[in-house]
C-alpha cells in the first residue's frame, strides 16, 4: 500500500507539517510506503490551460518538480494534503498544484484515476474557531473527491500554536489505521 503525502508548509516542525509527518510515521510502521513531497521546496508551475491533457487522455506535461508525482498518485491508495491558512484559504501554491489535477479528468470530465483513493486533508490555523474556514478546506479537497477520492479525515489545528499531544496521537493513529 502506497502513501502520497503533498505538504505545504514552509514551515518544516510547524503545526501543519507536524500532524502530517505524525500520519506519515503510522503509515509507515503499519506497513505502507510512503513518496513525500514538499510544495515549498519544489517548482511547481501552473497549469498552462494547453488541454494537452485532455486531447490525450494523459497526465499533465509540465515538465517541473511535480512530474514524477503523477505515477504515484496511480499507484497510491491514499493521498495527504496538507497547508496552513493564509488569507482564509490553503496557500497559493498549494491551490497551484491543485489546479494541476485538472488533468486527472478526462474529455468527458469522468476521472482517470482508479476510483477510490483515501483522502486526508491537515490544515491550521492561526483562528481558533475550527468551523471559520471550514467551507474553504472543503472547497480545496472536493477538487481531490471530484477525482474520485474518498475524504477518510481532516485534521484542522486551530490556534497558530505547536500541534498538542493529543492531536499528535491522533494522527498517528490515523496513519496507522489508514
Ligand atoms: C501570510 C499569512 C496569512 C495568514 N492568514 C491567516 C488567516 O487568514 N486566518 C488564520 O486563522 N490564520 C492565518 N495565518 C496563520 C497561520 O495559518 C497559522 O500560523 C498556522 O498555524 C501556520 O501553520 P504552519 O506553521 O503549519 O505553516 C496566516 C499566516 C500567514 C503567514
Amino acid at each position: 500500500m502506497k502513501l502520497v503525502a503533498v505538504l505545504g508548509s514552509p514551515h518544516p516542525n510547524g503545526p501543519s507539517s507536524t500532524l502530517s509527518k505524525e500520519v506519515i510515521r503510522g503509515a509507515k510502521e503499519a506497513g505502507w510506503d510512503v513518496a513525500l513531497y514538499e510544495i515549498e521546496s519544489m517548482h511547481v508551475r501552473g497549469c498552462q490551460g494547453c488541454r494537452t491533457c485532455k486531447q490525450k487522455g494523459i497526465d499533465c506535461i509540465l515538465p517541473d518538480d511535480l512530474a514524477p508525482y503523477w505515477k504515484d498518485l496511480h499507484t497510491c491508495d491514499a493521498l495527504l494534503v496538507s497547508s496552513p491558512n493564509y488569507a482564509s484559504m490553503v496557500t497559493g501554491p498549494m491551490i497551484t498544484y491543485m489546479n494541476r489535477h485538472y488533468c486527472l479528468l478526462d474529455q468527458n470530465w469522468q476521472p482517470r484515476i482508479k476510483p477510490g483513493i483515501k483522502l486526508i486533508g491537515v490544515f491550521a490555523q492561526g483562528a481558533k474557531d475550527a468551523s471559520l474556514y471550514r467551507k474553504n478546506y472543503e472547497w480545496f479537497l472536493h477538487d481531490f473527491e471530484n477525482r474520485g477520492m474518498v475524504l477518510q479525515r481532516m485534521f484542522v489545528h486551530t490556534g497558530g500554536g505547536p500541534a498538542t499531544e493529543e492531536e499528535v496521537k491522533e494522527a498517528y493513529q490515523a496513519g496507522y489505521t489508514l
